[in-house]
């Protein structure tokens, strides 16, 4: 990020603060897009990032949305979505699908027969029909670093439990099944990874269609596609990706009918986010220096705070001053827990109180994954800029 920019939006925001540059928002939503198959849909996963200038700017590219409570679809009605929305995730309640039905939605993802249930009384209730996919966790492992299917999860039905129930027991007004919903992970690492996932999905949702006797329209196959969290690394390649998924989808007799849907979070809001944080103590406690900070897990705590990532794996870049020499350092954060730590063992040049550090790469999975109550301390704000096409 601009090193004047962000001294400025401190200096008018105050500190610590969330900047999401929206022109890198567009620049990922147009290189996911030319890496999909012509005419596949795309779904923003609000879960990301629900900062409505995110959703909005996603909107404009034609992207779907993806919502899973009723602040998701909050999110999206800001963000100017009408139409084009699906509500998805495991425990969706009666008072969340009423409010998605009053507002318009009518696709959803199911997740369980007690789910299908819900959904089927919500659009009773409130005099309408809808379409679902049935999302499947398959009984295939995948290529995913935090996997949510393939392996015993609360997520989707279990195949096996589907194919052997669903006939009599997905019989339920008011719901149109037409299609199949496979999510495998996050952070998929490779494209020949997306590849083999895609093909997985596809290789399930032709069961699963064989198996029920439903016309599948849509086959949602997920993604996952990746992006580095908290630091700054090479992003990742999507060379050869659109070929691979095509011929993968081309490959699959679903290809005659249906219409091919993926989603993402990460990819497409990742790299638009900056916390500027201050350096508010520099202090020893034996042979450790602990450098604490503004801002902490409650701020960037989703993967940071519950041990996810590696925290030496953290960016800091001092905006305040370029120092000399290395020192190791904890990077503690002003919560009254030892847990609120946003980095151990660290080698950064030295920090002084009232440095300002960025840390990049934090528009996914930032605020929004983080223990924004514990402590009770002011939340950031969260500031949408354009920057100019370098910066990005
Ligand atoms: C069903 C589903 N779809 C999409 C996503 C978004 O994943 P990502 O942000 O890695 O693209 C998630 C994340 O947990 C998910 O559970």
């Amino acid at each position: 990020m601009n090193i004047a920019l962000a001294h400025k939006l401190i200096a008018q925001h105050g500190s610590p603060l969330y900047a999401y540059d929206l022109a890198s928002v567009s620049a990922r939503a147009d290189e996911l897009l030319s890496s999909l198959p012509d005419r596949a849909r795309l779904y923003y996963s609000f879960k990301a990032n629900p900062f409505p200038a995110i959703a909005s700017t996603l909107r404009e590219h034609g992207i779907l949305a993806e919502i899973t409570s009723t602040g998701e679809l909050d999110a999206a009605l800001a963000a100017g979505y009408r139409d084009g929305m699906v509500g998805g995730g495991p425990g969706k309640t009666m008072r969340t699908l009423l409010k998605m039905l009053e507002h318009g939605v009518r696709k959803f993802s199911c997740e369980s027969f007690q789910d299908a249930k819900r959904i089927s009384q919500a659009a009773q209730e409130a005099g309408v029909e809808v379409s679902a996919v049935i999302r499947v966790n398959p009984s295939q492992a995948p290529d995913a670093r935090l996997a949510m299917s393939g392996v015993e999860s609360q997520f989707g039905f279990d195949e096996a439990l589907l194919i052997a129930e669903a006939k009599p027991r997905l019989a339920l007004p008011g719901i149109r099944w037409n299609g199949v919903h496979v999510y495998f992970g996050t952070q998929v690492a490779s494209v020949d990874a997306l590849r083999r996932n895609t093909e997985c999905a596809l290789a399930t949702a032709e069961r699963v269609a064989e198996n029920l006797s439903i016309e599948v329209q849509t086959v949602n196959v997920g993604g996952g596609f990746p992006w580095p969290y908290a630091h700054e690394a090479p992003p990742p390649s999507l060379a050869g990706l659109k070929q691979a998924l095509t011929e993968a989808w081309q490959a699959s007799p679903l290809s005659a009918a249906a219409s091919l849907a993926f989603e993402s979070g990460r990819f497409l809001c990742a790299s638009s986010g900056t916390l500027l944080t201050t350096v508010l103590d520099v202090k020893q406690a034996g042979q450790k220096t602990f450098v604490v900070l503004d801002t902490g897990i409650h701020h960037l705590g989703g993967m940071a705070g519950l041990g996810r990532i590696p925290r030496s794996a953290m960016t800091f870049h001092n905006l305040t001053a370029q120092r000399t020499g290395e020192v190791t350092v904890d990077i503690a954060g002003p919560l009254c827990s030892p847990l609120d730590c946003l980095a151990r063992g660290i080698k950064l040049p030295p920090l002084e109180p009232g440095d300002v550090l960025a840390i990049p790469n934090v528009g996914a999975y930032g605020l929004t994954a983080s223990l924004t109550r514990f402590l009770s301390h002011e939340l950031p704000p969260e500031i949408p800029y354009f920057s100019i096409p370098h910066d990005q």
